[in-house]
């Protein structure tokens, strides 16, 4: 899709790349990406493995630098900020490989979050039960549909219970762009269906970004859909549009889609 710079100013995309890319020695793991997301919009991002996604949230939160291109976010151009100045403009993201901490309960973790602290929670835990930040740790809970799991340790949570629990984090502090890098990886048959609930069920107007190789979680929830291959941008377009193009068949039906 074209961009339509002319009405930029009234109607920033929520995310917008002009040729972003990142290179590791002579190798290009995303090579010249523009893509825009509008504001609530919801979009799949699929590849086979090694493809580049990953890579391309790492740029797109700063924990790369880009080699090359920019990125605006509601207009505004991140390409060289901070990933703290990201995130407070409303970027958040999962990882791949995701990090908790087992030693402790869902509202601890959530009520961290919350509290915005990264490190050094023995200043701010245990959670008094007066603290307002705790009916706000206790709001995410419900949104992530572990409200009755509060007092659970992470230790003992499933693992889509977990993956439930970082999407809880990252909806912490008004998120506006929420990049989430394949969240149903690991969920059992049983699990899946709960995190297409989850996805379907977050606010609107939050602008949702998903890795994801399990194509129906990824066609259920997300409108549109980008593909990225070798590092480059395939195809794009609704779930059918890009299902149509012979390339992504190809490459999906064709033997080449991995885990
Ligand atoms: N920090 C890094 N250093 C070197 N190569 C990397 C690094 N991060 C990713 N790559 C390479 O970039 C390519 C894309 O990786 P990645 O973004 O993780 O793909 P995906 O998430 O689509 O599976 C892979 O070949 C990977 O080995
Ligand atoms: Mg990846």
């Amino acid at each position: 899709m074209p961009l339509n710079t002319e009405q930029k100013t009234t109607t920033a995309n929520a995310l917008e790349t002009q040729g972003i890319g990142k290179r590791f020695g002579g190798f290009w793991a995303v090579k010249d990406v523009s893509f825009s997301v509008k504001p609530g919009e919801r979009r799949a991002i699929l590849g086979p493995n090694g493809a580049g996604k990953t890579s391309l949230f790492n740029i797109l939160t700063g924990d790369y630098v880009a080699s090359s291109g920019a990125i605006s976010l509601f207009g505004e151009d991140v390409t060289k900020q901070s990933i703290p100045k990201r995130i407070k403009r409303g970027l958040r993201r999962t990882y791949q490989h995701a990090y908790l901490f087992d030693g402790l309960s869902v509202c601890d973790t959530l009520f961290l979050a919350v509290a915005g602290v990264r490190g050094g929670w023995r200043q701010v835990l245990p959670v008094r039960s007066n603290d307002p930040r705790r009916e706000e740790a206790e709001r995410l809970a419900d949104v992530c549909g572990l409200a009755s799991f509060l007092d659970r340790m992470v230790l003992e949570l499933s693992h889509g219970q977990r993956r439930q629990l970082e999407i809880g984090i990252a909806l912490a502090e008004d998120p506006k762009v929420l990049l989430l890098d394949e969240p149903a990886a690991g969920l059992s048959p049983a699990e899946r269906p709960l995190l297409s609930k989850l996805l379907l069920s977050l606010p609107a107007d939050i602008t949702v970004i998903l890795i994801e190789h399990d194509m129906d979680i990824a066609f259920q929830t997300s409108e549109s859909v980008t593909v990225l291959f070798n590092g480059q941008l395939m195809a794009e377009g609704t779930p059918e549009e890009v299902m149509a193009d012979k390339d992504v068949h190809q490459i999906y039906v064709g033997g080449a889609h991995g885990h």
